[in-house]
């Protein structure tokens, strides 16, 4: 699927369906998000973005890093899960300064809501579909001060000799996402634009964490 409307349509439906159990479904993956959240190494004040944040899994412990004084961009297409996202902010004590971004990351302008080269650190946990998005990227990274720290995280195919690992990813992939291009190098076309970055597997080499720098 290649033309933008069609993707986002599917997007759109795709979230909207799986919005109201979606917390439940990715309660095996939390580990994961602290591990990720934890490379983040988020620091009292710091701004961060959420790049896709869906339901704000990520959120309260994003919140926790960045402290009172600090600043959330959250960025998220689908209405139905950035609902829940909000929702799950406004039941924190002592949020941090939020910006919601109700766009694809691709058009988000991001600049109306804080200068360029500004922000400490970025997020992309199971964006799989925002990851294959050029221009998503190139917003996101305008926003990162240089030596932010970046992390995403997700679903990548392991090598042949685990085929059960494999067959998992198959699965997930056409459960949650669009564009299953590159599920090979998912970070593809995200670490031409750090300045230094490592990959890590997990979960039988069916996951990966990416942390870099811009
Ligand atoms: C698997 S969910 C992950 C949500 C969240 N990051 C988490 O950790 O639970 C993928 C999310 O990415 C969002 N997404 C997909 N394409 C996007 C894009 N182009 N820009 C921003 N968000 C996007 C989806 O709407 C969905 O909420």
């Amino acid at each position: 699927m290649t033309h933008p409307s069609e993707r986002l349509q599917a997007l759109s439906a795709l979230y909207a369906r799986r919005a109201p159990i979606y917390d439940l479904e990715l309660l095996p993956v939390a580990p994961l998000r602290r591990e990720a959240i934890a490379a983040l190494a988020l620091e009292p004040g710091q701004t961060v973005l959420d790049v896709g944040c869906g339901t704000g899994l990520s959120l309260p412990d994003l919140a926790q890093g960045v402290g009172p004084q600090g600043r959330i961009v959250a960025i998220e297409p689908c209405d139905a899960m950035m609902a829940r996202a909000r929702r799950r902010v406004a039941e924190l004590q002592h949020a941090p300064r939020m910006h919601w971004i109700e766009t694809p990351a691709e058009s988000a302008s991001l600049d109306t809501w804080l200068p360029p080269a500004s922000a400490d650190a970025a997020l992309f946990f199971f964006t799989h579909d925002v990851l294959q998005q050029p221009q998503a990227l190139a917003q996101a990274m305008r926003a990162l001060k240089p030596g932010a720290r970046v992390v995403a995280a997700g679903l990548v195919w392991a090598s042949p000799w685990w085929p059960m690992s494999n067959l998992f990813v198959l699965g997930a992939a056409m459960h949650s996402i669009v564009c299953a291009e590159r599920l090979d190098c998912p970070w593809h076309d995200l670490t031409p634009r750090l300045s230094a970055w490592e990959v890590e597997r997990r979960w039988l080499e069916s996951a990966y964490v990416l942390t870099g720098r811009r």
